[in-house]
Parts: C-alpha cells; sequence; structure tokens
C-alpha cells in the first residue's frame, strides 16, 4: 500500500539543516550590458559560481521542462515553484486549456453547461489578461472561447480585458487589441452581440495577488461589474491608444476604463442572471477577484452591488479552497509533493518570503493548495510587501527582512528546512527599469549572503537556485542574440526569459564526496525535489524525476 515513508539514503546522514533558495527570475545570460545579474555587484551568487565544478550546473526552466506547451513558452513562476516542490513535471493550465479546447471537452464538461443555462436570455462575460505571454492567458485561447460559446448559444457576449506589457512588451496591447476586436467585429457579422465593455493595466486593476492590495481588484469590479471608471471609450483599441498617450503611461499600469454607448451608457455591467468566466489559467493573480464574485460574505471591499451570477473559472484556482466552485478545466493534480512527504518524515520546515511572492513558496510550492501540512512542524512567514508603488522605486524591496527572517529560523535550531524565494530580480526586471533591476540584484545577492552566513554557523546545506530568468536578459533580441532596434531605440524586455537557472550546493554539513552527477545534463527544476530530499537523508519516492547529485567515495 501507499506509505508517506521514504527510504533512508545510503550515503547521506539526516539532521542536517538544509536552506533551499530561490532567486526569482535570476537566469544565467553571456556577459552584456543588458544582463542586470552580470552589472551588479553579486559577489556571493559568482563564487557559488566559480567554486568547486560539481557544485554548481545549470538547470532548464522552461518549455517542456516545467510542463508548458512548447519550447518557446519561457519559465514563470507558477510553474516553476510547482516543478521545484513537486518533483514531477505536470502539464500545466496552459496546455490542459489547450488540449480541452483542441478536443472540444471543455464545451461538454460540467463547468460550460452550468454557465451555458444563462446564454438564452442574459449575458455572458469573459474577463482576463489580454496578451499571448502564456503565463497566465492567451489570446488564441480566448479567441476559441469566443467562437465556442457564440456556437453553443451565446448571443450576447462581453469582454473584459486587463492589458499585459509584463509577460509580453510593453505597447504589444494595441496590437491585442486590434485583435481582439476584429474577432467580436467578427461575431457580430453573424448576429452576435458581442463587444468589450472594459478594461485597465493588469498591475492597478484586477490582478493584484496575494491580498496585497485590494483597491487593485476594487478598481476593477467598479469598472467590470457596476460599469463605472474614470475614463469611457467608444471601443477598445481607442481606449488602449488614448490612455497610452499620456506621459508615462505603459500597458501594467494603465487606468481603468468602461465602454459606453451613444448615449454615454455603459455597455456591460454585470448583472442579475448574468455568466461570467475569468478565463485566466493560472491561480495566483485570479482568486481575489474570485472570492469577489462568489463569495456571499466578503469584507475585502465594497462591493455595492452584488449579482446573482453563475461564476466559472477557466480553472479551479484554490484546489483546497475549491475556489471557485464551477471551472471549465480541471487544473493539474499535483499530489504527494516534496513538502508535504518532509513533513511526514518529521523535516521541520519554514518558508518566507515577501507577500508579492509568498505564495511561491507555500501555495506554488505545495502544488497550489493553500494552507498548513502540519501546523505542528511548519511555520510560514509572510514579509509584508510595499504596496501602491512600482518595484523600481524601491529595488531592494524586503530583501534584507527575508534575509534576517531566515537567518533567526535557521540560528534558532527550531528547523529542518528553510525555503525562501528573494524576488528582487524577478520583480524589479519587470518594470523593465534597467538600473533599478541591478540594484535589486545587488540586494538579492546581499541576502543569499546572509542567509549563506548562517548556514555556515550552524553546519548546514545550502541549495540556492531559481525558477526561471528575468534579470540576467533585459532586451528583446534576434536569433543571433543581437539587442533589436525599433525607431533606433532598443525595446526593454519586461518579460522572463528562455534562460537556463543556476543551481548550488554546498555549506559544511555536505558530505564530501557529495556533488552534481554529469549523466542528467537536460535536468530541469522538477529534478531539485528528489536532490533536496536526499540532503535531507531520504531518497525520493520512485516516481519523482532523479536526482541532481551523488556520492562519490
Ligand atoms: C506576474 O504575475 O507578475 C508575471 O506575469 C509573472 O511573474 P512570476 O511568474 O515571476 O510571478
Ligand atoms: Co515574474
Amino acid at each position: 500500500g501507499f506509505s508517506w515513508k521514504l527510504a533512508d539514503h545510503p550515503k547521506l546522514p539526516k539532521g542536517k539543516l538544509v536552506a533551499m533558495v530561490v532567486l526569482d527570475g535570476w537566469g544565467e545570460a553571456s556577459p552584456d550590458k543588458y544582463n542586470c545579474i552580470h552589472v551588479a555587484e553579486t559577489p556571493t551568487m559568482d563564487s557559488l559560481k566559480n567554486g568547486a565544478p560539481e557544485k554548481w550546473r545549470l538547470v532548464r526552466a522552461h518549455g517542456t521542462a516545467v510542463g508548458l506547451p512548447t519550447e518557446d513558452d519561457m519559465g514563470n513562476s507558477e510553474v516553476g515553484h510547482n516543478a521545484l516542490g513537486a518533483g514531477r513535471i505536470f502539464a500545466q493550465g496552459a496546455k490542459l486549456v489547450d488540449l480541452a479546447l483542441a478536443s472540444g471537452k471543455i464545451f461538454e464538461d460540467e463547468g460550460f453547461n452550468y454557465i451555458k443555462e444563462c446564454f438564452a436570455n442574459n449575458t455572458l462575460h469573459l474577463i482576463g489578461l489580454m496578451s499571448d505571454g502564456g503565463v497566465h492567458s492567451r489570446l488564441d485561447q480566448l479567441q476559441l472561447l469566443l467562437r465556442g460559446a457564440s456556437e453553443r448559444g451565446a448571443k450576447k457576449i462581453r469582454v473584459h480585458v486587463l492589458t499585459d506589457g509584463r509577460d509580453v512588451l510593453d505597447g504589444s496591447s494595441v496590437g491585442f487589441a486590434e485583435t481582439l476586436e476584429a474577432e467580436l467585429s467578427d461575431l457580430r457579422s453573424k448576429g452576435i452581440d458581442a463587444q468589450v465593455a472594459s478594461g485597465g493595466g493588469r498591475m492597478y486593476v484586477t490582478m493584484d495577488r496575494y491580498e496585497n492590495d485590494w483597491e487593485v481588484v476594487k478598481r476593477g469590479w467598479d469598472a467590470q461589474v457596476l460599469g463605472e471608471a474614470p475614463h469611457k471609450f467608444k471601443n477598445v483599441v481607442e481606449a488602449v491608444n488614448k490612455l497610452r498617450e499620456v506621459p508615462g503611461a505603459n500597458d501594467q499600469y494603465l487606468p481603468p476604463f468602461v465602454i459606453a454607448d451613444e448615449s454615454g451608457k455603459p455597455v456591460g455591467p454585470i448583472v442579475d442572471g448574468d455568466a461570467v468566466v475569468t478565463f485566466n489559467f493560472r491561480a495566483d493573480r485570479m482568486t481575489m477577484l474570485a472570492q469577489a464574485l462568489e463569495y456571499e460574505k466578503f469584507d475585502k471591499f465594497d462591493r455595492v452591488r452584488v449579482p446573482k451570477i453563475r461564476y466559472a473559472g477557466m480553472l479551479q484556482y484554490d484546489g483546497e479552497l475549491k475556489l471557485p466552485n464551477h471551472y471549465l478545466v480541471s487544473p493539474p493534480l499535483i499530489e504527494r509533493t516534496s513538502g508535504e512527504y518532509l513533513v511526514h518524515n518529521g523535516v521541520r520546515t519554514f518558508a518566507c518570503s515577501e507577500t508579492v511572492k509568498f505564495g511561491h513558496v507555500t501555495f506554488f510550492w505545495n502544488g497550489n493548495r493553500s494552507g498548513y501540512f502540519n501546523l505542528e512542524l511548519e511555520e510560514y512567514v509572510e514579509i509584508p510587501s510595499d504596496s501602491g508603488i512600482t518595484f523600481n522605486e524601491q529595488p531592494k524591496m524586503k530583501a534584507l527582512e527575508i534575509g534576517e527572517k531566515t537567518r533567526d529560523a535557521i540560528l534558532s535550531g527550531k528547523f529542518d528546512q528553510v525555503r525562501v524565494n528573494i524576488p528582487n530580480g524577478d520583480m524589479v526586471g519587470h518594470t523593465g527599469d534597467v538600473e533599478a533591476t541591478v540594484v535589486a540584484c545587488k540586494a538579492a545577492d546581499e541576502a543569499v549572503k546572509m542567509i549563506l552566513d548562517a548556514v555556515e554557523q550552524v553546519g548546514g546545506i545550502y541549495v540556492v537556485t531559481a525558477d526561471h530568468g528575468n534579470a540576467e536578459d533585459m532586451v528583446k533580441r534576434n536569433k543571433k542574440g543581437e539587442p533589436i532596434l525599433k525607431d533606433g531605440k532598443v525595446q526593454i524586455l519586461t518579460s522572463h526569459t528562455l534562460q537556463p537557472v543556476p543551481i548550488a550546493i554546498g555549506g559544511p554539513g555536505l558530505i564530501a564526496g557529495a556533488g552534481f552527477r554529469k549523466d542528467v545534463p537536460s535536468g530541469g527544476l522538477a529534478n531539485v525535489a528528489a536532490t533536496v530530499m536526499n540532503l535531507h537523508g531520504f531518497v525520493a519516492p520512485d516516481d519523482y524525476e532523479t536526482t541532481l547529485i551523488e556520492v562519490v567515495d
């Protein structure tokens, strides 16, 4: 029968403190002035790279190695932390939605049948990120959903868009708006009343995460549900173009707007009887809106009017909370994660990050599961992030505080594993501010040093890696790797990358002879869990991706 008990590792001892450090958005790329990690002073990470060759290597962090549809898909924090924590590669949301759309199964399952009930007499609303980034959503999936729903009886459809510029180039929202508008116009020519109803930039409207700032969700609610926003336009293409003319405007932070008819009336507030689908497949930035749409009891902001709707998520975003109750595609079933195994084997675990990445080392790490496995053995510490700023204004973020809390946890002797995410490279990298990202990388390196110093003091072991690339390349390049010029200027890359990430092991607790094997050259993030289990003195379960380490006598 099944057992949580892990076998003893034949050579590696138990009882050593293991520090599992994840630098967010920290890939490996050639030295270059747009490689902020290279430009920044990063003595700690440099010393790991330049140390013993069997203690440092690269691992894959994008594409099929993390369960994404193709090798052109950049890595992201959800799939990266899922892989790190679960030790196996699961087909992720992006791919599951592709498959369900291709087979048509999405239109046969419970979720779609549930919302379909509204099609005869009411409006279908689709809310989500208008992007082809493939991190939270994809425009081609929205297009297929629009077509499929209209072929199955939806007569009135309203789309509520969030502009991206974070997983894709800033300014690309204009092209996406045109593509979407053409799709809707095609539906209109077939007699379907289909329009965009509202919008706003993803970082200012709706897509907050981990409850950092409910105001963001409220701004979206006002536009999407109440039909109220500071700006009104005739259509989404006009909206995006006009709002981008404001100096300093960018896709990520466009203010909320509604589309209004000739008489100035918003075309698509959400009312009783309507159906709503949030079409993002990724969870973290949809769960707050999902709560506002679904929960009867809700006190995070004044919803003013709470329409009685049929609501479905593209996926179920939180399996533990069953949020939302209805969904179009079943999420990957990520069970028996390394965190759960280790806790069952007595490993006392501490996890920490600041708010904007807190769920990454808890929720995503544990297979999109909220809460603890065992309250007695685990402690998760969230350091409040600054809110209402863009992180290039505070590129050091809370790296120091994360370092201190983690150091204290290590020195306390109360834990066998400390797991931490250091967000700077990613969060500041996403702003596209190259100078600030250099400061961010330095701060991240300093936090790593604090943690490694504490590991040294207690005779522990460290594993330092990253979830995907970002700060190591801040410019859009051609196939030859040269920056692409547009109007004589380079195009700043705010998104993640396809680069591999480093992984380093070491510390006084690592026994002599332990190091990376040579026979897993294409190893990826999913190989890390078995590696960490080994460092705790256990052999990983058979179905886990193989360990990256060996012990030579
Ligand atoms: C975001 O949500 O901030 C970006 O789309 C992806 O970043 P992350 O995967 O690093 O969280
Ligand atoms: Co990111």
